[in-house]
């Protein structure tokens, strides 16, 4: 793709990564991703926000030389993950005038991670602007979108917002903006869900603090340019500040059906009941689509068979992926069986203690369920089904 112009003078030279499934060899990646990185001339100054994945770095070397930029004067680094930074030894390399601008604690990690000359930097103060000659740059901390040093930079004149990782989508598209929401929606809500869920009340902070500027155009580090911003902003609020819905999510395993007809049992029971449920077999699931359930979810139920007196191993991934997340459910439960006994049930409720919920009695059974568990199972509906009414979720 070589470079488009979003402005005069202002243009996308980043890079489309139509292949890549995996992202931190931790999450799935369905519709790939990019790596943006944009140049913006001024009539003195010449600043590129970000740079790509090295994996990817002869597109942007491709991309600058094609629009002859033998200068470059800043190199703004708002992240220090190596998905955008990991080119920067290359780019100062290649441009040994350029200064490198982004916040003291950035420059830290940079200097950590890629081994950056001290001399090299040029750190800013928060809303510090530098100018390029007719256009200006202002720098805005935006910590914990995911990581602490984080800054998004604002270009004055044109009202575009370089975001970063801050409402990007994981998505390859030829298309400079977003052009189909719904699928937009799908991305950027999985990626909120797996790197940025665990940070809502500084999300909100920083929601807060870009609020009264004008914005036309939202230029993440991900996915496509939002020219309609609001969608997106949007979309953040409600991840971030509404309460959860009356969904149930049920990641579970099952080793020979027994806790899988529980969890037939149970999903039937909480449906009956107006209980929305996502379920999800965690021995062939995309944990993508967890985390976007657990965005939105009250309930969590775990169905855990036990092996070797504890829980199913990708029960424990599941929990302490749940864990780690800290998604904004209120009530969790477990279900399950078991072959003659075990800890299942201490086990799963120790690997948990940063969900802050009301633990609902669990629901045992050894070897296949039977009339009493299925009764049990019913209660564990009716009981949740209360709770989220009780709780005005319905
Ligand atoms: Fe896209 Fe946190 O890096």
């Amino acid at each position: 793709m070589k470079p488009r112009e979003i402005k005069n003078n202002i243009y996308c030279v980043g890079a489309i990564d139509w292949d890549r499934r995996l992202f931190d060899s931790l999450i799935p990646l369905p519709d790939g991703t990019s790596y943006n990185s944009y140049l913006i001339k001024g009539s003195e100054k010449t600043a590129l926000i970000e740079t790509v994945d090295p994996s990817l770095q002869d597109v942007l070397f491709r991309n600058l030389e094609q629009l002859d930029i033998d200068r470059i004067d800043y190199v703004i680094a708002n992240h220090a993950e190596q998905d955008h930074s990991g080119t920067l030894p290359m780019v100062l390399e290649k441009f040994p005038m350029a200064k490198l601008i982004c916040t003291p604690k950035c420059q830290e990690l940079l200097t950590e991670h890629l081994l950056i000359a001290k001399d090299r930097f040029k750190t800013v103060a928060d809303k510090e602007t530098i100018a390029l000659g007719g256009r200006t740059l202002e720098f805005i901390y935006a910590p914990w979108v995911h990581w602490p040093e984080t800054m998004v930079t604002y270009l004055q004149e044109e009202k575009i917002l370089f975001s970063c990782d801050f409402f990007g989508s994981h998505l390859a598209t030829t298309d400079m903006y977003v052009t189909d929401e719904g699928q937009v929606y799908e991305a950027a809500k999985r990626y909120f869900a797996e790197i940025m869920m665990p940070f809502r009340a500084p999300i909100q902070n920083n929601l807060e603090k870009i609020k009264n500027y004008k914005i036309d155009i939202i230029a993440p580090s991900h996915g496509p340019m939002h020219n309609k911003p609001e969608f997106i902003i949007k979309a953040y609020h409600s991840w971030v500040y509404d309460a959860p819905g009356n969904i149930v999510v049920l990641p579970y395993i099952s080793m020979h059906g027994s806790t899988r007809r529980m969890v037939a049992h149970l999903v039937e029971a909480l449906s009956r009941r107006g209980v929305t449920v996502k379920e999800f077999d965690l021995a062939v699931t995309d944990i993508g689509k967890l985390a976007m359930a657990l965005v939105d979810a009250a309930t969590i139920v775990i169905g855990a068979p036990t092996v070797h007196a504890g829980p199913h191993p990708n029960i424990m991934y599941a929990a302490f992926l749940a864990n780690a997340l800290r998604p904004k459910v209120k009530f969790a439960s477990i279900i399950g069986s078991y072959g003659w006994g075990g800890k299942t049930v201490e086990i799963i409720a120790a690997a948990i203690p940063n969900l802050k919920v009301e633990i609902i009695p669990p629901v045992l059974c050894k070897g296949f369920p039977k009339e009493a568990d299925f009764t049990a199972l019913d209660t564990l509906a009716e009981t949740i089904a209360e709770k989220h009414k009780a709780a005005g979720l319905v």
